[in-house]
């Protein structure tokens, strides 16, 4: 793929930062005088989106851990076709709040991990330039993710038990794909987490 642009994905467990931390780095590059496209998954396109109410409202076991891959993928591949690839083209800076390696971690935990790297190759094939994993203590993350009151509480219902597994699991994909992925303390104040991920996007700008 030679796509012109900068393809930059956030992950971490829920309540870590990257919402915060992707709309700082996003009003840093703009003020730089870069386009920017700051979007998130699951969602980031008006399909995508639709399908990110069918996966995170309603009961923990609304879907079947198959069905939810199915619909986690397919949202995936509307937004890249309709959103990232574009802007790529175009020559733009993609900041998206959590891409495949949240697929990877949380539909990857119940013994799929073999189908959704299967799934990922068949259907998605591109990873990120650069992944920002924003990590810190599960329990904090998600005491700061329960004071915000959404309908979106599907995965949060799981509880400490997931989002340290969760942790774990994503701390082992950033050794294996050491290339990609940039671990971030996320336990420390908003500014001083928002200047090391600047660094890290401008080093790989430069
Ligand atoms: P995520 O998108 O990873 O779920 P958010 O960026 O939404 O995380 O942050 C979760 C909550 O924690 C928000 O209320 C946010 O204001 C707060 N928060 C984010 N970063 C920090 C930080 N470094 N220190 C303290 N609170 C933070
Ligand atoms: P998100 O809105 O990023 O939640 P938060 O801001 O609390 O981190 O994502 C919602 C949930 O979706 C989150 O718990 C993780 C889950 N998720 C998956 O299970 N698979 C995926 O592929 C993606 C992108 C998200």
């Amino acid at each position: 793929m030679n796509r012109r642009g900068l393809f930059v994905s956030f992950e971490g467990i829920d309540g870590s930062g990257k919402s915060t931390q992707t709309r700082a780095l996003a009003d840093y590059l703009e003020n730089t005088g870069r386009e920017v496209v700051l979007t998130r998954e699951p969602g980031g396109s008006p399909g995508a989106e639709e399908i990110r109410a069918l996966v995170l409202q309603g009961e923990p076991d609304r879907w079947s851990a198959e069905t939810e891959l199915l619909l986690f993928t397919a949202a995936r591949r509307d937004h890249l076709e309709r959103v990232i690839w574009p802007a790529l083209d175009r020559g733009a800076v993609v900041i998206c709040d959590r891409f495949a390696d949240s697929t990877r971690m949380y539909q990857g935990r119940s013994g799929l991990r073999r189908k959704v790297d299967a799934l990922h190759d068949l259907m998605i094939g591109v990873e990120p330039d650069l992944t920002i994993l924003i990590d810190m203590d599960a329990r904090e993350a998600l005491s700061r993710a329960k004071s915000r009151a959404t309908a979106e509480e599907r995965f949060e219902d799981f509880g400490l038990q997931l989002q340290e597994r969760m942790r774990t699991g994503f701390l082992a994909l950033a050794q294996v794909h050491g290339n990609r992925i940039r671990v971030v303390d996320g336990s420390r104040a908003t500014a001083t987490v928002t200047a090391e991920i600047r660094d890290i996007v401008e080093a790989r700008l430069a």
